[in-house]
């Protein structure tokens, strides 16, 4: 069983660590020689069909969803295209404005969520073009789909998904790209630039897991309490969302992730001596922002972890407890980073408690009803 799991304790530790592979094999073959132009060479979704896109949905359930939400972001930086994300459960008896302009992107590591499939019949009968981005090839959105974006994550067999997640997001990146690419909304200097910052991104997330005894030690105390927040603004909203999920589903702590800037129209109210709030902090357009919020939450005496960039750790540390410092990336591509020590906050968090981590309870792999 060791050997399954390549050596480590558990899948999921494994998983993570498999991460850099994943990164570099999604974007194999999608990049051109000259590194400035992704390209996609099987796509049915024709230039023409491209430049004529008026709206982008994307739709999935639970991590694969979180995805969607850099996803969005990703697409409308990049092609300024207005993108929406809805949870599958939702989204097909919210009957969606879907026109023949309108491209809805799936994504399912598993291709089986039967509420993703359910969602991907309505957006095809409704007569959208649908692509997935799934981590299997045969599976039954792959099949009904008509265009597929594979993320070569190869197997995920923890239940709490991570190498799937973190490939999606190389996914979007790329084809973000190709469709900024076709529409003109990006140059190609800049393409270059993004391309080669993606190309780092393998060995910086090595990096930071050459590098666990701080986040251990931050799971260890975190673990002895019972409600957490996650905070931040933009991607970082997005990433923090994905870590309150890992962390409720292997670790059982209760945990909301917030948009820093909305904690005050409500549940600042919860804030009292003690309770730990992770703060996103990557995004510098917002950075004064947050570094605001977090203050307020200081202020009524939580205990403040930050993640952010090396250079800003000095300042920050004023303003919290603790920091942990993320290699530098551009901030689109931030998420692909950021997401790693949330990661393995969960899974230490849930060894700490002693939680079976590959298999949390009530949950199943891959879920096949609606
Ligand atoms: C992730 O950690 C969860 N186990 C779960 O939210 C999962 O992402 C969701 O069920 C969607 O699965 P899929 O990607 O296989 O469609």
């Amino acid at each position: 069983v060791t050997a399954e799991k390549g050596g480590f304790d558990h899948f999921m530790l494994k998983e993570i660590h498999e991460q850099p592979k994943a990164y570099r094999d999604t974007m194999l073959g999608r990049v051109d020689e000259s590194g400035r132009r992704v390209v996609f060479q099987d796509l049915k979704l024709t230039e023409e069909q491209i430049k004529n896109i008026r709206n982008v949905q994307i739709v999935a359930c639970g991590t694969a969803y979180h995805a969607g939400l850099v996803g969005r972001s990703v697409i409308e930086q990049l092609v300024r295209i207005p993108a929406e994300n809805d949870v599958a459960s939702e989204y097909r008896y919210r009957d969606p404005i879907v026109t023949p302009e309108t491209l809805v992107i799936v994504v399912s590591q598993s291709g089986e969520t039967a509420d993703t499939l359910a969602a991907l019949r309505e957006a095809k009968s409704k007569g959208a073009h649908v692509l997935a981005i799934t981590n299997v090839v045969g599976s039954s959105i792959a099949r009904e789909a008509d265009d597929v974006v594979g993320t070569l994550a190869g197997p995920e067999i923890a239940v709490a998904s991570t190498k799937a997640y973190s490939s999606q997001l190389i996914a979007f990146y790329l084809f973000g790209l190709y469709l900024a690419q076709v529409r003109g909304t990006i140059t190609e200097d800049a393409a270059a630039e993004i391309i080669a910052a993606m190309d780092a991104l393998p060995e910086q997330v090595e990096s930071m897991l050459a590098n666990t005894e701080a986040i251990k030690g931050y799971a260890e105390q975190i673990s002895k309490h019972q409600h957490l927040f996650f905070i931040g603004r933009g991607q970082d909203y997005a990433v923090a969302q994905e870590g309150s999920l890992k962390l409720k589903e292997i670790s059982y702590i209760h945990s909301e992730a917030y948009a820093a800037g909305e904690l005050k129209h409500g549940t600042l109210a919860l804030i009292e001596e003690g309770i730990p709030v992770i703060a996103l902090a990557t995004q510098e357009d917002v950075l004064e922002k947050t570094v605001s919020n977090i203050k307020e939450v200081k202020a009524r005496g939580a205990d403040v972890m930050v993640i952010t960039y090396e250079e800003h750790v000095v300042n920050l540390l004023k303003s919290v407890d603790q920091a942990f410092a993320i290699p530098k990336t551009l901030p689109v591509l931030t998420a692909a980073l950021s997401v790693v020590p949330l990661q393995l906050l969960a899974y230490y968090a849930s060894l700490a408690l002693g939680h079976d981590v590959d298999k949390p309870r009530n949950l199943a792999k891959s879920v096949t009803v609606e």
